[in-house]
């Protein structure tokens, strides 16, 4: 059994909805973390944790919706937690200079996921991270908070890992890693399997040998191979323990 902790499912991105969590379960996936991340995205999301058992949720303000979010946007963030037991956490939040290279927007940035960060405390929930070309500014204003949670679609230094490690926090590890000369191999390598979870990002980073076509859950499988291949351990270790930190950062049981 395999969860995928992270994707984007949507009928934006997928014809058949059932399908594919059809397929999630053939492939093994018994639960899947869907990231409601945009304004106009949540409510659909919420609809599929009621309607499918395999699904849960973690909601929240990715920084590139900066310039949608009005007074009263938080406030409905925490009723719908509050309201929807399937919602086991906060994200994706945090921080994308990506195509970001004015001041005014990073200040923006840093203060919405502050915000989400200090719900999250309120709430006692795990936060789901999504940090670009912003390391520095992420781990420190995350060293000011008492949170766990996942650095989702890990892609720094081995260095940079150990220290969101020693922080508490799991690595999302995906397809990323399935790629040719992936340098996330070395700290997969070196990093302990109890700081790793699963995730596809799906749509978006399909592994190999699929990459290319749209991602699913379903290749979830293809992710612990990896990690099985690279730490040369089996590959029930990897759902074991990859599971067990599932279960230790999120309430799964409802
Ligand atoms: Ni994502």
């Amino acid at each position: 059994m395999y969860i995928d902790t992270h994707c984007h499912l949507s009928k934006e991105y997928y014809d058949d909805i059932d399908q594919i969590i059809e397929e999630d379960k053939n492939a093994l996936v018994d639960k899947i973390i869907i990231s409601g991340c945009e304004k106009n995205n949540i409510y659909e999301v919420i609809d599929f944790i009621h309607k499918y058992d395999i699904a849960y949720a973690t909601i929240g303000y990715h920084p590139d919706q900066i310039d949608l979010i009005k007074p009263g946007d938080l406030e409905i963030l925490e009723n719908l937690i509050k309201t929807n037991k399937k919602i086991v956490g906060i994200g994706e939040i945090g921080l994308d200079y990506h195509y970001c290279n004015d001041n005014n927007t990073k200040i923006k940035q840093k203060m919405l996921f502050e915000q989400q960060l200090t719900l999250a405390e309120k709430l006692s929930l795990p936060v789901v991270i999504h940090s670009r070309d912003a390391t520095k500014d992420t781990i420190e204003i995350l060293k000011k908070y008492h949170l766990s949670g996942i650095i989702h679609c890990f892609s720094g230094s081995l260095e940079t890992a150990n220290v969101y490690i020693n922080m508490g926090y799991k690595l999302g590890i995906g397809g990323v890693l399935t790629f040719k000369n992936s340098k996330l191999y070395e700290v997969v390598e070196k990093i302990p399997l109890t700081s790793i979870v699963l995730e596809t990002d799906s749509p978006y980073l399909t592994p190999e040998p699929y990459r290319g076509k749209q991602n699913s859950s379903k290749y979830i499988p293809l992710i612990a191979k990896k990690i099985s291949d690279i730490k040369n351990i089996s590959l029930d270790q990897v759902s074991e323990i990859t599971i067990k930190s599932c279960y230790d950062l999120f309430d799964l049981n409802k």
